[in-house]
């Protein structure tokens, strides 16, 4: 299939005094001469210039913010500044006009809450353009990351019958009526009659299942929606998000901390290489965005500085009772300054800790491992000390947890007695423990949160805009 030129290719090659046929949006049409086209190839848009003595009066006033035109034309130098070359319009064709009254994207900054108002036209402005871009170089570099180390891209199911963080966080899947679905003797909603003839909910992690994949196919990864029904309006929180959970056998905690800070790193050079201009730009939006807030809130790195300081640093690697300790010591703890002061080992560590963790004391990634056993979920190892478990937590600068994973608990005997210490029925889990008693073996794997991800490498502060259509309390409408 031939398909048009890519604005980012003509402004790339500039093929001066070839013929080239660009079609996009108009973004803005000045003095009726000058019309600024974007196709969302690049940041940049590309200016045709239009001879408005010999354009019918009506096609110009077409060209309007918004409208979807054709223009072909000759490549020429630019005599204006803000360009190199430029198109001399020769046929313009108007494919949908844009009612310049309503359209709501004015060639001015809109407000990030305004643009959400409007999700399904965001798409259109400079900053949503780029997050756009970089979020598929970041899952097309995570694909490529894990299928040159012989990893397995493994399909979990979306619909499921457990609850594989047994968090209780779950969207309930049912085909029974609403308002009034068949009931047992006792009063209760009677699940047997339902589609799966059993209770189901969307997935909350395709962890347990890839744990099966990877027990056979040695190193498998999911990629997948993923979904949390937890009241958290947060910017760190969707109900909807996408998770990459890669799992391998005959790993061990290291061996899940290496891999971990290799892919961060990966993926960071990769959209480095590939971003320039959207990173430049987003950077420059990040820095007028902070230069609004008072100094001590200010970050100290600009966007650019701060993802090749992540590439080039070793990551800090901690043990949960390490952070406690550093924690009890800080300044913020003793002042009360914590929303949550922390007082004993044992304490669940809230965002606030971690990134005064990343922020203040290490100011660099942070793995924090081996937390105890209650505040972690069942499947984690037990260790030695019967008090802490092999979990890792990786931190980033501004986000806090980025990635939370474990080696796997591969002792049916320990798994059994960790699953009847926190009521986890053993039958809706057979097939998981199955493994541990057929051919089970050292295993581990994490999970990354995709939207983290996108939010860290954009620098966007609300996790809103870095995922096409959120999915927040509340919100649903595009
Ligand atoms: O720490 P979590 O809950 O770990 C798991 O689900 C494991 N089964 C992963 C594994 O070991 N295979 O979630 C993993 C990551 C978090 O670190 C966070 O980045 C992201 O998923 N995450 C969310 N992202 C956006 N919105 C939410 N509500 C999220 N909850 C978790
Ligand atoms: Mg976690």
């Amino acid at each position: 299939m031939a398909l048009h030129e890519k604005i980012s290719s003509i402004l790339a090659t500039e093929p001066l005094g070839s013929k080239v046929t660009v079609k996009g949006w108009v973004r803005t049409f000045r003095s009726n001469r000058f019309v600024a086209v974007n196709d969302g190839t690049t940041l940049q848009s590309i200016q045709a210039v239009v001879d408005y003595e010999r354009e019918d009066e009506a096609l110009l006033a077409k060209l309007s913010p918004g409208a979807a035109v054709s223009i072909s034309g000759e490549v020429v130098e630019s005599q204006g500044k803000g360009q190199r070359v430029e198109i001399m319009a020769e046929s313009i064709e108007v494919h949908g006009t844009s009612d310049p009254e309503r359209y709501p994207l004015q060639p001015k900054k809109h407000s990030l809450e305004f643009l959400r108002e409007i999700a399904h036209l965001r798409f259109r402005t400079n900053t949503f353009g780029a997050i756009f871009r970089i979020r598929h170089t970041l899952s097309f570099a995570i694909h490529k990351f894990f299928h040159d180390r012989a990893f397995y891209y493994l399909h979990t199911p979306i619909i499921t019958a457990s609850d594989a963080e047994g968090a209780g966080e779950m969207f309930r899947v049912t085909t029974l009526p609403a308002g009034d679905p068949p009931r047992r003797e006792d009063g209760t909603v009677d699940f047997t009659k339902d589609f799966f003839q059993q209770e189901t909910n969307l997935t909350v992690s395709g962890q347990l299942e890839a744990e099966l994949g990877a027990l056979a196919l040695s190193r498998v990864y999911t990629f997948g929606p993923t979904f949390r029904a937890e009241n958290s309006n947060t910017s760190r929180h969707l109900a909807e998000f996408w998770m990459i959970e890669p799992e391998v056998a005959f790993a061990n905690l290291k061996d899940n901390q290496d891999l971990a800070e290799e892919m961060l790193k990966y993926l960071i050079k990769e959209v480095l290489a590939a971003h320039p201009e959207d990173l430049q730009f987003l950077n420059d939006r990040l820095q007028q965005e902070e230069s609004q807030k008072p100094a001590h809130q200010r970050s100290s790195m600009g966007l650019i500085e701060k993802l090749e300081f992540c590439v080039a640093e070793d990551f800090e690697r901690l043990t949960y009772t390490e952070a406690i300790r550093i924690l009890q010591n800080s300044k913020p703890n003793k002042k009360k300054k914590f929303q949550f002061v922390i007082e004993d080992w044992g304490a669940d560590l809230q965002s606030e800790h971690e990134r005064y963790l990343v922020e203040k004391h290490c100011k660099k990634p942070v793995i924090l491992t081996d937390y105890p056993t209650q505040i972690k979920s069942f499947y984690m190892r037990l260790n030695d000390d019967q008090k802490t478990v092999g979990a890792m937590d990786v931190l980033f600068p501004g986000i806090g947890e980025i990635i939370g994973g474990s080696q796997r608990e591969e002792r049916l005997d320990v798994l059994e007695r960790r699953m009847a210490e926190m009521n986890i029925p053993q039958e809706e889990l057979s097939w998981f423990l199955d493994i541990r008693r057929f051919g089970t073996c050292p295993h581990a794997g994490f999970g990354l949160g995709f939207e983290r991800m996108v939010q860290f490498v954009t620098g966007m502060s609300n996790i809103r805009d870095v995922i096409p259509f959120p999915r927040t309390p509340g919100n649903v409408s595009f």
